[in-house]
């Protein structure tokens, strides 16, 4: 009988297989071929596509460009900003080649005992409006890009050889941001027998916490007859805890209840995790085992009291991400997101929307075990348009089926702690839409009856109004930082969320004087200031946030747009090309920490002081002109000093919006040399400076691993910041020397980017100039260990040279 379950698996270059004796799962990264076109025999088997691009999955066909203004060049009103009028805008999908259709075909090998088996094919996205073929035969299709969605394949499968092809259109019109193009999440093939755990058939709650012992409930949806399910929790250091052996079944599901003694709790300070291994049995045969990894957490949220977690009153402290991890494009890459998240971590941020769509199951998989709470989004639209091609022409079909796939694929995971089905959909006006939030909220609901959902709303008072807002389980403002006192009073459920805030713009190390709080301020060079003090029409400076979070026990929280620039909405250069990518960030493109950062660093870490300073102090021609100098810290005051003169201390006060949060001197006038700031504690006690110095000429080119070394796995990735600095090693902020790279050994150069929204420079190349002095490349490993050079050379630079080490 073992024969029966463990078969022999032809195993493909690269393709990665997780083996267990009864299951197998075949993620198909390597053997891809690509090509963009549509062709109608694309599906047969034996079409000839040995022409076309060989790929790797997961995959964005866009990203390489060329930018170009025509690909989005559209005449619209933004109505969502308050636009009546339509002028021309660019860029507003980052202007990179996404639109049209394209193919992916790959063959891979299924084994001999392979027919009557049960074979899923598992798409974690695909953008967009999927088509499926297998063997030339049509499996199925679906529509929105950001869905993960499976089919039973078994009917279509044969031994041996199996052709995939799959058809993707995106049109154009169809969205707000840079969507990417392509098979840009994994793509696997399950194999197992007829009785097996359903897929995301299993749901794990923990209905009962105490100090002493955790009820663990597991649900299990399995298919066959006679079934036995065992099921064995273990902790995280790999401990067998208790099990449950059940063959009871209620329908078509196993209800399982297991006790964990003293649990560990989940959370971001502590992000434990256990595992829940279930073994299905047919007699004594194995048939199927399944892991889950879940964490045991308690989540509340309660009238005036607000979010708690684990009985403890916590605030979100979050970012909205898009989907986009920058010269990336949308191609999934765990290092990419661990280094996003990494960076959020040490800014003290706590929480994470995925604006406005399902996140990746790597995003969620590190948010459990990096610890971030989660707001999981699905829709930007409903069934009223925002965009002439957007996601209302599949709403009515498939809005249920999209919510069922997120939370059955995802509701396990214990950073998820609130669901959204939309944001600030045109829907919030008139009756339908009231209906149409009820409907979904109630299909939350019934597939996961254990987390409350919020809309991202805009049209406040409409929602007030028409009982759109008082329905839902939480009810979340999108800026409308004067309206949350009325939102409160009204809404019935005694607490609010910013969902949605601030929307300032700067451009990483770039600063404009006067400095003056503006919004929708425009520059020549199609730049913002980083004196943080612009914003758009319909947003706002981060300190008006603040206020409300320190000041309303009510507000639970916020989610700050965005945690780094995407491509895309170069919000507030709309009409201005080569704008083409966002200004929002508070890290940019590249990931590099604009001050902002250090804003919501001096409040959110409370572990670690931040002393902060800016702007740089390079500024010739303005010797004698007004130059503020801003301090971003933790610290309630300080003392300032240009080239050894006091300005006087500073403290922050609490009656002035501006200087509460800021350290502001407003008539520092610029001269050569250095600006230090010494703070005090509260006993008036100096306890720590900074300094920044007038840089000379760009002398020598600096190399910054964040991981010098890296898994020769052929998807790892080192980010390398690159600066210079002058002759002292002082570094030079306003630097623009147009530098190469190039990576020899163990590794291969994969793309670089500066963070300059007007950039045209393509991220794969191995060129681009620095923007306000630095650049990040990145390094891919191969599959083979060893060593990885990486040379940076620059015109009258002395050269970077490093060396990273792939291991295996
Ligand atoms: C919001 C919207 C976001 C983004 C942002 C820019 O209204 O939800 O997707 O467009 O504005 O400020």
């Amino acid at each position: 009988m073992k024969k029966l379950i463990c078969f022999l698996v032809v195993i493909l270059a690269c393709t990665q297989v997780a083996l267990s004796q009864s299951r197998e799962v075949k993620v198909l990264k390597a053997n891809w071929k690509f090509q963009k076109g549509d062709f109608e025999a694309a599906h047969k088997v034996n079409f000839n596509d040995s022409k076309w691009e060989s790929v790797t999955v997961p995959h964005d066909w866009a990203i390489y460009g060329p930018f170009d203004k025509n690909v989005d060049i559209q005449k619209v009103a933004i109505v969502q900003n308050g636009e009546t009028i339509a002028t021309e805008k660019t860029g507003r999908t980052g202007a990179l080649p996404h639109i049209g259709t394209a193919w992916y075909r790959n063959t891979f090998n299924l084994p001999k005992d392979v027919k009557g088996k049960k074979i899923i094919l598992l798409f974690e996205g695909a953008m967009s409006e999927p088509q499926i073929y297998l063997n030339g035969k049509k499996v199925g299709e679906w529509a929105y890009g950001y869905s993960y969605f499976y089919f039973d394949v078994s009917q279509f499968i044969q031994e041996g050889a199996n052709t995939l092809s799959v058809k993707l259109t995106n049109k154009e019109f169809a969205s707000r941001w840079y969507p990417g193009a392509g098979l840009y999440r994994n793509v696997s093939v399950i194999i197992k027998n007829n009785e097996s755990i359903d897929q995301w058939g299993q749901f794990i709650k923990t209905p009962f916490i105490s100090e002493e012992l955790a009820k663990v409930n597991i649900k299990t949806k399995v298919s066959g007859e006679n079934t036995r399910l065992v099921t064995t929790i273990f902790d995280a250091e790999g401990h067998k805890l208790n099990s449950s052996e059940s063959t009871i079944q209620f329908g078509k599901e196993f209800d399982q209840n297991i006790k964990v003694v003293k649990p560990k709790l989940w959370s971001p300070e502590t992000p434990y995790l256990y595992k829940a291994v279930s073994q299905l049995y047919v007699g004594n045969e194995l048939k199927d085992e399944n892991t889950t990894v879940f964490g045991i957490r308690e989540i509340k949220y309660e009238a005036n009291k607000g979010f708690s977690l684990n009985g403890k009153s916590t605030k979100f402290k979050g970012v909205c991400l898009h989907h986009d991890l920058g010269p990336l494009g949308v191609a999934v890459n765990k290092a990419a997101l661990r280094r996003q998240m990494t960076i959020l971590k040490d800014m003290g941020c706590n929480a994470i929307r995925s604006s406005h769509n399902m996140p990746s199951f790597e995003q969620l998989e590190l948010a459990d075990e990096m610890g971030f709470l989660f707001l999981a989004e699905s829709f930007d639209e409903w069934a009223k348009p925002k965009v002439e091609n957007g996601y209302h022409r599949f709403f009515e079909e498939y809005a249920e089926k999209d919510i069922v796939n997120l939370v059955q694929a995802t509701r396990n995971h214990p950073s998820i702690v609130m669901w959204s089905s939309g944001n600030e959909v045109p829907d919030q006006w008139g009756e339908e839409g009231v209906k149409r939030a009820k409907w979904l909220q109630e299909i939350f609901h019934r597939e996961d009856p254990t987390r409350p959902v919020t809309v991202g709303m805009d049209q406040v008072k409409a929602t007030i109004e028409s009982g759109f807002g008082a329905l839902l389980d939480i009810p979340g403002l999108n800026y409308r930082v004067h309206l949350y006192d009325e939102a409160y009073k009204k809404f019935p459920q005694g607490f609010i969320l910013g969902s949605e805030t601030a929307s300032t713009v700067s451009s990483r190390g770039i600063y404009k004087f006067p400095v003056v709080q503006e919004k929708m301020k425009q520059y020549p060079d199609f730049q913002s200031s980083s004196y943080d003090l612009e914003a758009c029409s319909w947003s706002n400076v981060p300190d008006e946030d603040f206020v409300l979070q320190d000041d309303k026990p009510w507000v639970i929280g916020e989610f700050v747009w965005t945690g780094f620039d995407y491509l895309g909405e170069p919000t507030p250069y709309d009409e201005s090309w080569p704008s083409r990518s966002s200004y929002f960030g508070i890290n940019d493109l590249a990931g590099l920490p604009k001050d902002r950062y250090y804003l919501y660093r001096s409040r959110w870490n409370t572990k670690e002081p931040t002393l902060h300073i800016l702007p740089h102090w390079n500024w010739e021609g303005r010797e004698g002109e007004i130059t503020p100098v801003f301090v971003y810290t933790n610290y309630n005051s300080a003392e300032l000093f240009i080239n050894g003169k006091s300005m006087g201390v500073q403290k922050k006060n609490k009656n002035t919006p501006q200087n509460r949060y800021r350290l502001m001197w407003m008539d520092v006038k610029y001269e050569p040399g250095k600006v230090k700031v010494v703070a005090f504690d509260d006993n008036g006690k100096a306890v720590a400076e900074q300094e920044v110095r007038t840089a000379g000429k760009p002398c020598q080119i600096v190399l910054n691993a964040d991981r010098k070394t890296i898994t020769a796995n052929g998807e790892d990735i080192s980010f390398v910041t690159v600066s210079v600095v002058d002759k002292n090693g002082i570094p030079c902020p306003t630097a623009t020397n147009q530098l190469k790279f190039k990576v020899t050994g163990a590794g291969t150069y994969r793309a670089a980017c500066n963070g300059d929204a007007t950039s045209l420079e393509m991220f794969n190349k191995d060129t681009m100039k620095l923007f306000s002095g630095k650049l990040v490349v990145l390094v891919k490993s191969t599959i083979t260990a060893g060593d990885i050079k990486l040379e940076v050379n620059g015109a009258g630079l002395k050269s970077g040279k490093l060396t990273l080490n792939a291991l295996k």
